[in-house]
């Protein structure tokens, strides 16, 4: 169910670092990449592109089963975002992209998950509120104003995610998938 053995940070004790994400399909991850090239800072590596969904910190590996039965529990309604913004956290330096609107579907999809996390009592970082971001570039400069073609992100796919350190790069592994229906 979990390939978590394949990870160098597998141990039956020690707590996985972990989080839920839309995981986006081949096409979609290269339209990001092809927006990231205009942004100056140091990218985020391709493979590692996604949407936050809800940030669980340290968890233990006990946890897992349930983490994963949350994640199949969540609706599978259509969400389709267009990706027609670029932003700019100022205090993080971070440069992302995402929507002017942020789909009503999503929304829905993001609070039923924070709201089952609060139901099995699992602590996760709810310090700031929902902005759905792909970071592009950290240590980053405001991005610069160059217009790009909007383009349609299908999600079809949400994620639980481990984040890892190997060989000194952060690499994140899926652990569990939940498939939404497309429009
Ligand atoms: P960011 O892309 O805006 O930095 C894995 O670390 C993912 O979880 C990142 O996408 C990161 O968001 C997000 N995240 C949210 N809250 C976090 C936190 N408190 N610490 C680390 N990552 C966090």
């Amino acid at each position: 169910m979990f390939d978590v053995t394949s990870t160098t940070d597998a141990s039956a004790d020690k707590p996985l670092r972990l989080f839920y994400a839309l995981w986006p399909d081949e096409t979609t991850r290269d339209a990001l990449v092809a927006l990231q090239m205009q942004q100056r800072g140091r990218r985020t590596k391709a493979h590692n592109l996604h949407v936050t969904l809800a940030f669980l910190g340290e968890q233990q590996i006990d946890r897992l089963h349930m983490l994963e039965e949350i994640l199949a529990g969540l609706p599978q309604a259509p969400v389709r975002l267009s990706i027609d913004r670029i932003g700019y956290f100022k205090r993080k330096r971070i440069v992302w992209a995402g929507s002017h609107a942020v789909p009503e579907a999503l929304i829905t999809l993001q609070q039923s998950l924070t709201l089952s996390l609060v139901e099995n009592g699992v602590e996760f970082d709810c310090s700031t509120d929902f902005t759905p971001h792909v970071t592009l570039a950290r240590d980053a400069e405001p991005p610069l104003d160059a217009p790009f073609n909007t383009f349609h992100w299908e999600v079809t796919q949400v994620a639980l995610v481990q984040s890892c350190q190997e060989h000194g790069q952060l690499t994140y592994h899926v652990l569990a998938k939940h498939w939404l229906l497309s429009n």
